[in-house]
């Protein structure tokens, strides 16, 4: 078998041992903890997955982020064993899960509500799954220390459900889940009984427990903030497909799709005809772009914080307009700029351009102009 690999600026390639490759696959099935592939499923006559393929590597924070009803807490479910895919694969490090029960995959779900058992206290909550698995006294201490450890639970193991705030409920059903030691731990918009400062502290600390823990985590939610602070890598999903995957700051500065660009930090998107080379033809005029599109009709979009907003005409893709709307939020403005029959959003500093009625030049810079896949 040969081996071909980059070896400074050159392409190398080596005869290598029959013994070799066998070690090679196994590390990397090692580090594809969780494999989908083709995965759909119908409720009744609507399809609500189509599809769907992806891969998440051992040890990483992933994010399953869409709006509501586009199909993230059944995808989850089936990773989960919960709910049964019509076609497709799931493989965990490897292996094919697919007809795995849910109880025999080392999966374990952290659900919206927490799902606490209300007639048991904390500790036996937390202890409920070990002991149902029959695990000895001595294993079920050393877990529970741990979890109890971790998640700062000491003080409230003999309390009620009912007695908890919902940040501390939050923390049982992490502890609940981790005690089991899955490979993959799920969590299902675990934020959202939560109020929105305790929400912003516990992304931080989920994030901490992950990185300490050194596990997978795939967290379902709709917020792309939380999105944006938890996550390794974010899956976009829209209609039951996943439109894009990639880092936080991947998936904001490049967005793929028209969707992308508008769900994550509500981008300007502005409609296309391809030119000859690297230009589109838009309402703002012709505008050089640095990617050629692959289309004849299809559009472009830019962040509002990378619009310029000036009061002498920049070098590239100037425009002139007139300030339509201003609104003032602390550390910056949002200012409407109507530029033919476009409604362009700029953020930025207060300043003297920015006020309504004002004309004003802006200015779409050329590598942050983002050509959409469709
Ligand atoms: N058990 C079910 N029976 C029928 N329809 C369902 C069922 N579960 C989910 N759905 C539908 O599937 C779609 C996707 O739901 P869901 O996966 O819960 O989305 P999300 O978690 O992204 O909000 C929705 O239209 C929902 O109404
Ligand atoms: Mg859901």
């Amino acid at each position: 078998m040969r081996r071909i690999t980059l070896k400074g600026n050159s392409i190398v390639s080596e005869e290598i041992q029959e013994t070799e490759p066998a070690g090679l696959r196994a590390e990397a099935l090692a580090k594809d903890e969780l494999t989908i592939r083709g995965v759909s499923k119908s409720f009744g006559h609507v399809q609500v997955l189509h599809q769907v393929s992806l891969s998440i590597t051992r040890g990483e924070y992933a994010t399953l982020l869409g709006p509501s009803g586009c199909g993230k807490t059944t995808l989850l479910r089936i990773i989960a064993g919960l709910e049964i895919a019509d076609a497709g694969r799931v493989l965990l490090l490897g292996q094919d899960i697919t007809d795995v029960p849910a109880n025999k995959r080392s999966v374990n779900t952290v659900f919206q509500n927490y799902a606490l058992f209300p007639h048991l206290r904390v500790a036996d909550n937390i202890a409920f799954g070990l002991r149902a698995r029959k695990f000895v006294q001595a294993e079920i201490d050393r877990r529970m220390a741990a979890a109890v450890e971790m998640l700062e639970l000491g003080d409230f193991l003999a309390r009620w459900p009912d007695q908890l705030s919902g940040g501390q409920k939050q923390r049982v059903a992490l502890a609940r889940a981790l005690v089991n030691e899955p490979e993959v731990l799920l969590l299902d918009e675990p934020m959202s009984a939560l109020d929105a400062r305790l929400r912003a502290e516990v992304q931080i600390d989920l994030r901490r427990l992950q990185k300490a823990l050194n596990k997978t985590f795939i967290h379902v939610t709709h917020d792309q903030d939380e999105a944006m602070t938890v996550s390794d890598r974010i899956f976009v999903m829209n209609r039951g497909a996943i439109e894009q995957s990639g880092t936080p700051e991947e998936i904001y500065e490049h967005p793929a799709t028209r969707f992308v660009a508008q769900f994550l930090g509500a981008a300007n998107v502005l409609e296309a005809r391809s030119g000859e080379g690297l230009v589109v033809d838009t309402a703002l005029g012709v505008l050089t772009v640095t990617q050629m599109p692959a289309w004849d009709k299809g559009a472009v979009a830019i962040r509002p914080e990378r619009v310029l907003l000036r009061a002498t005409k920049p070098a590239t893709n100037a425009a002139r307009g007139v300030v339509t709307e201003t609104i003032y939020r602390g550390d910056h403005v949002d200012v409407y700029v109507r530029v033919g029959t476009l409604n362009l959003r700029v953020r930025t500093h207060p300043s003297a351009e920015t006020a309504p009625g004002k004309h004003v030049y802006v200015g779409l810079p050329p590598e942050h102009l983002e050509v959409l896949r469709d």
